[in-house]
């Protein structure tokens, strides 16, 4: 993707700090990476209402919107193609992404998870349970981990991953608190290494210059 400009989907079913942080990044170093498209678990999400402010157009699409998965597919698809989005990056996607959405988009998929996989990972690990499952392990490291997404829950090819010290007396909260402060910088740093062609996750992009 060298010398283009990104245009990424964030997938989110939760608050949506890492979209605020990726937004933000996009916007103080405009021509790398732009947030076209939102979409959303939950329609209550917080990342919806972080969208909106934003300006970002964001859609909702679940079982209450789409009655069988294969529609819900059909559906993001359909408004992948429309906005001309070149990558998606869940944060906080709790859905499973099927076989047939990851080969008819055809272009990279990431997710970010709060730990070093392949630990502590898989179907069921989110929020806090990650860092209970850290703390109660007597793990000397945690961290963070980027990877392309395939159709296993936290599976994939790892493109980033950065470690913290697990602290004496670290708790669900502190060791939370300083994950999530090392992906707000770990998730834009990976999208301009890819914009900037520094990190290689296949696909194409449009030329920066046409934003
Ligand atoms: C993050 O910890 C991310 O690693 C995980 O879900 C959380 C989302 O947080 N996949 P937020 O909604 O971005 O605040």
């Amino acid at each position: 993707m060298t010398g283009k400009m990104l245009r990424v989907a964030v997938f989110a079913s939760g608050t949506g700090t890492n979209l605020s942080a990726i937004v933000d990044a996009a916007r103080s170093a405009p021509g790398f990476f732009a947030v076209a498209l939102v979409i959303v678990s939950r329609a209550d999400a917080g990342a919806g209402a972080r969208a909106a402010a934003a300006g970002i157009p964001c859609a909702h699409i679940s079982s209450a919107t789409h009655a069988t998965a294969a529609e819900r597919d059909d559906a993001m698809l359909e408004l992948l193609a429309a906005h001309r989005v070149d990558l998606i990056a869940l944060a906080g996607y709790l859905k499973r992404i099927s076989p047939y959405f990851i080969a008819r988009f055809g272009k990279p998929i990431l997710n970010i998870h709060p730990a070093l996989l392949p630990e502590f990972g898989g179907q069921g690990m989110y929020g806090c349970r990650v860092f209970e499952a850290v703390l109660a392990s007597g793990a000397k490291a945690s961290g963070v981990t980027i990877h392309l997404v395939d159709e296993q829950y936290d599976h994939g090819p790892i493109v980033f991953q950065e470690a913290i010290a697990v602290l004496d007396g670290d708790t669900v909260e502190s060791l939370a608190a300083r994950t999530q402060a090392l992906e707000h910088r770990a998730y834009p740093l990976v999208l301009r290494r890819i914009a900037e062609g520094e990190i290689d996750v296949g696909g194409g992009g449009s030329d920066r210059r046409s934003g």
